[in-house]
């Protein structure tokens, strides 16, 4: 067994796994004591993802408490931006904050060149946990999708409901239609670059997918994710890729049938038996126990994560969540929820 034969990679190849291997999106962060104990000796949150040591041990902290059968490197989808030359910052308790791109004057400021000698610190990190992980755990490289990076890197910070990036989108197609290109091409760079630095898997992060429709979700969601799936299947052609178009409902069929993506995390937008009869026979899904069960309600959580097993164990599936852990999540319903999977 090596890690790119371990459950979870067996499963992202359709092949049948004598359990269903599981990880939970953000299974390391603030949940965890020894985290926020290692997170308190760096000043800010970007020089911590950009020290190798130290975003080795966050990526190993839940493996070694839990025995995951996936790592996910600890970096953020936020680093491509920065490396691109934006500003990005995150302030105690307000989320990120980065300097705006809202017209074209700001493109010439922007270049994907200076991405492998800028997230070097990610590729060495993702070097050392590959050699720390045991053989059996797959380790996980990822990158935000190009619309969720464009939200931020517009908006210049979370939003309610992303009014400017969709006005801009819509009335300056052009720019929008550059960024997004650009945004492709720097994540296509940063995902070749953790597979040749060990990654296993891939996960593009679109958390604001769901927030378009219609002819806006093909341009900026599905179109983008074709070409990055076809130009990375070119470069690594037997390494999974897992599209996660956060809170698609039924877009999921389409998302994953037209993007050739091997796996879907869906969310709780859509009922088990619908991913079971409509998903399951296009992609293998992952997912998606409520993260605010799994926080808040330990009995009703195990009773969940014993339906979704039901419903979706006999055709390939990764267990995961809708969502990343919350901050205020118990150690012991994590601990608990690991216990049920592993039986
Ligand atoms: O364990 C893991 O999942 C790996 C590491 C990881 C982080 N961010 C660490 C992190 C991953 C995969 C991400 C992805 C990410 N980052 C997404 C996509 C997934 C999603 O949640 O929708 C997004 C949108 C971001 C951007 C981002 N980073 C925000 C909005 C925030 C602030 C919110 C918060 O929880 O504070 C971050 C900061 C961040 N990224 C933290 C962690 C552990 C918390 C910061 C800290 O510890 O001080």
């Amino acid at each position: 067994m090596n890690s790119r034969s371990s459950l979870f990679i067996q499963a992202l190849k359709k092949e049948k796994t004598k359990r269903v291997p599981f990880w939970f999106m953000r299974q390391a962060g603030r949940y965890l004591p020894e985290y926020r104990e290692l997170r308190s000796k760096h000043k800010n949150f970007l020089e911590f993802c950009y020290t190798p040591e130290a975003a080795c041990e966050a990526t190993l902290q839940p493996i070694k408490r839990f025995g995951i059968d996936a790592a996910i490197i600890f970096s953020d989808i936020l680093v491509i931006p920065h490396a691109m030359g934006v500003e990005v910052s995150f302030e105690e308790g307000e989320g990120p904050r980065l300097s705006q791109v809202t017209d074209s004057s700001y493109l010439k400021g922007l270049s994907i060149n200076p991405i492998p000698e800028r997230l070097a610190p990610v590729y060495d990190a993702i070097t050392m946990t590959r050699k720390a992980l045991p053989e059996d755990v797959a380790l996980i490289g990822f990158a935000g999708a190009p619309w969720t990076l464009a939200c931020y890197m517009v908006e210049g910070k979370s939003s309610r409901n992303f009014n400017l990036v969709k006005e801009i989108a819509t009335k300056d197609g052009l720019f929008f239609d550059r960024l997004i290109q650009l945004l492709t091409r720097a994540v296509i760079k940063h995902l070749d670059l953790q597979v040749k630095a060990g990654a296993d898997c891939v996960q593009l992060f679109d958390s604001w997918a769901g927030t378009l429709s219609g002819e806006a979700y093909q341009n900026w969601v599905v179109e983008p994710t074709i070409r990055i799936v076809t130009e990375f299947k070119k470069l690594h052609p037997d390494i999974p890729v897992i599209g996660f178009p956060r809170q698609s409902g039924t877009k999921f069929v389409s998302f994953a049938k037209e993007t050739g993506v091997d796996a879907v995390s869906f969310d709780t937008s859509v009922p088990l038996e619908w991913v079971r009869d409509r998903l399951q026979p296009i992609c293998v899904p992952q997912g998606a126990l409520d993260n605010h069960l799994l926080a808040d309600n330990k009995d009703e959580m195990l009773k969940e994560a014993k339906n979704i097993l039901s419903v979706l164990k006999d055709k390939p599936f990764v267990f995961n969540l809708a969502h990343g852990i919350l901050p205020h999540t118990p150690v012991e319903n994590v601990a608990a929820l690991c216990e049920l999977l592993k039986q």
